[in-house]
């Protein structure tokens, strides 16, 4: 089925940190560079026709060398915990990692909350 994009720098999705657009590649006009944090997050409503599960596709980079992990919220519920997000080699060099979710009927709050001190990677966009 068709997937549907949101983008981190277009409400009402939240960036604990800022919108930026210094490193090419991203979708849109931007991407959330979140605070280097545990707790920062990135939070996007997604809507899907029907209650079950579904691909969640989370567009990010990842330049440094460390290892980054968020858990996964989705309305209020913690998918996945600490859930690992790669490096991608570059901070320009975007890479979609997917995990399934459970979703309602109609709106979903999707959450990313780093679980490390260096915070989120740099999020573009999610699609479901
Ligand atoms: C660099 C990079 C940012 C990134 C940050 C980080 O500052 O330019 O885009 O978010 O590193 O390590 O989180
Ligand atoms: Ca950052």
């Amino acid at each position: 089925a068709a997937t549907t994009r949101y983008e981190a720098e277009n409400a009402p999705a939240t960036c604990a940190g800022a919108i930026e657009s210094n490193h090419s590649g991203f979708s849109g006009a931007g991407f959330c560079n979140s605070d280097n944090a545990v707790g920062a997050s990135a939070q996007f409503t997604v809507n899907a026709p029907s209650a079950g599960s579904v691909t969640l596709g989370v567009r990010y980079a990842h330049g440094g060398t460390d290892t980054r992990s968020a858990d996964i919220v989705v309305n209020g519920a913690t998918v996945q915990a600490a859930s690992s997000f790669a490096a991608t080699g570059a901070w320009t060099t975007w890479s979609t990692k997917t995990v399934t979710i459970p979703v309602n009927a109609g709106s979903n709050t999707v959450r990313l909350v780093a679980s490390t001190a260096a915070g989120l990677a740099n999020i573009d966009f999610v699609e479901i």
